[in-house]
């Protein structure tokens, strides 16, 4: 990457990147939303920053209680994170329980954060509210520690991150300066960002609704791996209105605007523009689907190839690590430094 200088003519000058962490738990199979809204955003990114993307299975571990699943949710997520073209020698992909630092920061992360301030975090209010009657685990209210660890360990400039996370990057933000003021500056101040705009994906039964993977109703939703006579059933099934006349309304009409949109977001084409095209729902629907149904074959055909070459995948997997502890360990060792942990 070339800095500036005097010397250097200003033409030939490109700003630093920086360095971006997202991060995803490995729970439940991803979904169209997930796609259009999020990862297709990861691949575009990969290629502007430095970024780290994380697979979460310490977290998921706050309310896992059988034995086998979170292994086999790791490694699903990890070959569609792949399979949708993050690209293992330009993004860093790993598994946070590979990178055995993320656990000896948090602790670190533990001691520097109150008890009031986690307290505070509105996600573990609700997230043990809705567990009312279940095991609550300390790791579920501690989880923002290891969540600060996570953004420190890489040092990120940057972390994309809906509203529901903003509280976790402000409370990251509170530790680090804390323990830069106690300990001398060993921490990059992360900030949160707004991510790069991706298409909102709505459910086809509700269509006012997201789609998600908490829906009540399967036929909502296209998962990622869905087969391509499922997909067509669910557009063929999907909730429009009965005025019959095909425009671009996301409040009036807003289970045809959703077929546009996602038309539009696997075609290029403008959703409006796509709407003058058609006068009927039918085709809409069929278009709809089929345009679907091609852009996930080559992701889909990918995923399998992955998920029947496990060895490939780990050793992908192992690469990522590898990249992740040589930021993650040069970190903890000024951490450890800044306290004055003997040394071994
Ligand atoms: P979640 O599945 O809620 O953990 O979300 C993972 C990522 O996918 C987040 O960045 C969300 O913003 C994005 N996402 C989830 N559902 C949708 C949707 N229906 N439309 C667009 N983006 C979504
Ligand atoms: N808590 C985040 C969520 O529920 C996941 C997460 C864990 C995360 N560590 C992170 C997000 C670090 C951004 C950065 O979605």
């Amino acid at each position: 990457m070339k800095t500036y200088s005097p010397e250097t003519p200003f033409d030939d000058y490109s700003p630093p990147v920086a360095r971006v962490l997202s991060c995803i738990q490995p729970t439940g199979a991803v979904h169209l939303g997930n796609y259009l809204g999020a990862l297709q955003q990861w691949v575009n990114g990969q290629h502007q920053n430095d970024v780290f993307h994380g697979i979460v299975d310490l977290h998921a571990f706050t309310v896992t209680e059988s034995p086998g699943v979170l292994g086999q949710n790791t490694l699903e997520l990890a070959a569609m994170l792949f399979a949708v073209g993050l690209d293992p020698n330009v993004a860093t992909v790993f598994v946070q329980s590979h990178v055995v630092e993320h656990t000896t920061l948090s602790w670190m992360m533990e001691c520097t954060v109150s008890f009031g301030e986690l307290s505070r975090m509105t996600q573990f209010k609700d997230k043990s509210q809705k567990r009312e009657a279940e095991f609550v685990s300390a790791g579920l209210f501690t989880y923002p520690a290891l969540q600060a660890a996570d953004i420190l360990l890489y040092d990120a400039d940057e972390v994309p991150v809906g509203d529901d996370q903003k509280q976790h990057i402000e409370i990251t933000r509170d530790i680090a300066m804390r323990f830069n003021h106690r300990f001398g500056e060993t921490f990059v101040l992360p900030k949160a960002v707004t991510p790069a705009l991706g298409a909102r994906v709505m459910d086809l039964q509700e269509p006012t609704n997201k789609m998600s993977k908490s829906t009540t109703n399967e036929s909502g939703c296209i998962y990622l791996l869905d087969d391509p006579a499922s997909i067509m059933k669910k557009f063929k099934r999907a909730v429009t209105d009965s005025d019959n006349e095909v425009s671009y309304d996301r409040d009036a009409k807003p289970g045809i605007a959703n077929l546009l949109d996602i038309l539009s977001a696997a075609t290029g084409q403008k959703p409006q523009e796509l709407a003058s095209s058609y006068s009927q729902y039918g085709a809409l629907k069929v278009d709809a689907g089929e345009a679907v149904c091609a852009m996930m074959s080559p992701i889909q055909q990918r995923y399998t190839e992955l998920m029947n070459d496990r060895a490939e995948l780990q050793r992908l997997l192992r690469v990522g690590a590898e990249k992740a502890r040589v930021v993650a360990s040069a970190t903890v060792d000024r951490a450890k430094n800044a306290v004055g942990f003997l040394p071994e």
